[in-house]
């Protein structure tokens, strides 16, 4: 299938999605949304207010922010695949749980191999898990792994940076290398940390093929 028409089918999908209990409390699901070609794929945690009010991501003050930064290395959000890992919104915005993570995981995965990004840039720990299930983002953000020959950087949440001042200046650096790693994609080591050895951990991880 062309990567336009399969996006189209899982956001059709996700609209109408009953497989884990956060459709219960949805308004509007949001599958994510950008040009099916695009090289960078930001992905976040999960919609919040504002995007379960609307069905689009990023579009309350995280998402002003995410703009803004994307604005100071000179991209615009017309040019990047913006999506989360749970596609409806956790009530009072609460942490996904596992289970609604694994019931949403495929349409993340599907959505990966439709657009094929040059890089994944994981916003927050929960989209950080998927990928990279031992890191600590304290330790890794910022820096590019290769997660099953996929170019990931991890970054924190920019709302976790709206809240903690003392992030604003490591989330704007990292983003700031943005276009120096994307340039070195081709170059960079296979990331240790994303081959789990724990097994219980390895579910978690998507197969990003
Ligand atoms: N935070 C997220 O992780 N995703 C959104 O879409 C909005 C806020
Ligand atoms: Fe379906 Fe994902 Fe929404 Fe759960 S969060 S109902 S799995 S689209």
């Amino acid at each position: 299938m062309k990567a336009d028409d399969e996006l189209k089918q899982i956001a059709q999908e996700v609209a109408g999605c009953t497989k884990c209990p956060l459709h219960h409390s949805r308004k509007l699901a949001v599958p994510g949304e950008g040009p099916s070609n695009a090289d960078i794929m930001f992905i976040g945690e999960g919609p919040g207010f504002h995007e379960n009010e609307q069905g689009r991501p990023f579009v309350g003050a995280a998402g002003k922010y995410l703009d803004e930064l994307l604005a100071k290395i000179g991209m615009k959000r017309s040019q990047v695949f913006i999506a989360n890992v749970v596609k409806c919104r956790p009530p009072g915005n609460r942490d996904p749980m596992p289970e609604e993570l694994e019931a949403c995981r495929l349409y993340l995965e599907r959505q990966i191999q439709a657009i094929n990004p040059k890089v994944i840039v994981t916003l927050g720990r929960f989209s950080m898990a998927n990928f990279l299930p031992n890191a600590k983002i304290s330790s890794v953000h910022g820096q590019a792994m290769k997660v099953k020959g996929r170019l990931v950087i991890a970054m924190y949440h920019p709302a976790a940076a709206l809240h903690q001042q003392s992030l604003k200046p490591i989330i704007e650096q990292d983003f700031a290398r943005l276009p120096e790693l994307i340039g070195q994609a081709e170059k960079a080591p296979e990331s240790p940390l994303g081959n789990s050895t724990d097994p219980k951990k390895e579910p978690k991880q998507l197969s990003l093929f």
